[in-house]
């Protein structure tokens, strides 16, 4: 019997060379219906801006040069675009303008280009490449990311012919029976560079609106010979744009149910999903349980079986293996918890290392401090850490005994095995296995509490 060998031919496979590829994300827009002085591609989803994420995904098909076009006075968007380029569109006159404005950028380039929206941040890279193949199976041509969509939104409808657009006519253009035509313009297109530099200049501001409509290149091509190709996108979610709050909204919830999912495929028990929110980078390990209402911001990692419990707030921290975090716990940036620490309710902890097996149960703060294995940080303790000007550090070693009550004064040392006494007020560095007590001798004086309501009575 001869064996199965995966290695069927022993010829060698030419691969045609794909043309290069460059991207053109417009995010010049105001978004004026946002009603923010933020530009609209920088509100945030999922813990960063909608540009980000677009530009996560468009890096992902390999383009030699991604284009972000943004306008004058848009610095935040040019410094979530770097290290791509930016080029400036200095008047918003409508998406056809937007795309002028990049054709300089494009200059040297020979390649496809394609062309999105940076209000249409959930696309995914195998829909743009469905829409690159759309273009280069037909020669002279170039593709639309079409979408089935019943109701309509205020989008542009494709007007066509079986997978061959005739015309786009945006929805305050359209008349009556364009305005039924559910065929809709996700925005997205794939067209070669020199026919971009070519018909751009050819568009003209004559509608309803007095804008430079991308959306006229078609008509434009088939007036040069060139047929424009429908790729349906097969799902509706990702190519929801956004124009208002309304709408981020609902992008949030699309993307929080992928982040859900992938954190329960990932071994993690959501008790209940939809009060769970997470950033777009938290990392879940196995067999994590996550009770309701817990918030994740960016930069959290959780490592296996962790526990995190209800209503807790999360951002910047690292959760080592078999840890309990919460219920109603408070964890901010910088904070690393050691392998079965437990932290309970209303305690914060802040910029601090946490070793192993630390318990820090209930209503406590700890900031800008290291806490070594097994030491126990009692309810009501807390680092004073900010003297007004700087924040100063707060050093404990391992299996100290901090009582209920203590204020830490940093900068201050606790060693070894030390114990401080509840109540007291630390300002002195105390040495291992030594006792720090520091408050007033408790007095007692027999039968006062009885005469004194005697004394009191009506
Ligand atoms: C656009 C399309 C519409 C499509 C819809 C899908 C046009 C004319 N219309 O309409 O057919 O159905 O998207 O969501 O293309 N931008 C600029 N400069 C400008 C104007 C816009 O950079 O001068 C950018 C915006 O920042 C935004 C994107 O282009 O990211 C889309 O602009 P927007 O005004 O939201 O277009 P829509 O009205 O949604
Ligand atoms: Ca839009």
């Amino acid at each position: 019997m001869t064996k199965s060998n995966l290695k069927t031919s022993s010829k060698t496979v030419f691969k045609l060379a794909a043309p290069k590829l460059a991207i053109v994300i417009l995010a010049a827009g105001r978004g004026t219906r946002m009603k923010s002085k933020l530009s609209k591609v920088m509100h945030h989803i999922a813990g960063r801006p909608m540009l980000a994420h677009l530009i996560e995904t468009a890096q992902t098909l390999s383009p030699e040069r991604i284009i972000v076009v943004t306008a004058l006075d848009m610095d935040d968007v040019v410094a979530c675009a770097a290290p791509n380029m930016t080029a400036v569109q200095e008047q918003a006159l409508g998406t056809g303008s937007a795309v002028a404005a990049s054709l300089e950028a494009l200059n040297d380039f020979d390649g496809n280009v394609l062309i999105l929206l940076g209000d249409m941040p959930l696309i995914s890279a195998d829909t743009l490449a469905a829409l690159i193949q759309t273009k280069e199976t037909h020669e002279n041509s170039l593709s639309v990311l079409g979408v089935d969509l019943d109701p309509t939104p205020a989008f542009g409808r494709l007007i066509a012919q079986g997978n061959i657009l005739q015309r786009i006519v945006e929805d305050s253009d359209c008349t009556d029976a364009e305005k039924a035509v559910t065929l809709c313009n996700t925005g997205a297109f794939c067209t070669n560079a020199k026919d971009l530099q070519k018909w751009v200049p050819q568009i003209g501001n004559n509608n309803a609106q007095s804008e430079y409509y991308f959306t006229d290149i078609p008509t434009i091509a088939a007036n040069d010979g060139a047929k424009t190709y429908i790729h349906k996108a097969k799902d509706t979610d990702e190519v929801r744009g956004v124009n208002s709050r309304a709408d981020l909204a609902a992008l949030e919830q699309i993307l929080q149910t992928q982040l859900r999912r992938k954190a329960m495929d990932n071994g993690a028990t959501l008790i209940d999903p939809k009060s769970v929110t997470f950033s777009f980078d938290t990392q879940t390990g196995q067999d994590v349980v996550i009770e309701p209402n817990v918030f994740f911001g960016t930069g959290v990692i959780l490592g296996d079986n962790v526990h995190i419990k209800a209503c807790s707030h999360l951002e910047g921290a690292h959760v080592r293996d078999d840890a309990v975090i919460g219920p109603f716990a408070r964890l901010r940036p910088g904070t690393d918890i050691g392998s079965g620490s437990k932290i309970g309710n209303f305690v914060e902890i802040k910029n601090a290392r946490l070793h192993e097996g630390v318990k820090a149960g209930h209503l406590a703060y700890i900031g800008d401090a290291e806490i070594g294995a097994h030491t126990n940080y009692s309810c009501g303790a807390i680092t004073a850490n900010y003297d007004g000007f700087k924040k100063q550090k707060t050093i404990i070693g391992e299996n100290v005994m901090v009582g209920s009550n203590v204020n830490l004064v940093a900068p201050v040392n606790i060693a070894d095995g030390a114990y401080i006494a509840a109540g007291s007020t630390i300002t002195k560095d105390v040495e291992a296995d030594a006792l720090a007590i520091n408050r007033g001798k408790t007095r007692i004086f027999d039968g006062w509490a009885a005469e004194n309501r005697q004394k009191n009575k009506k």
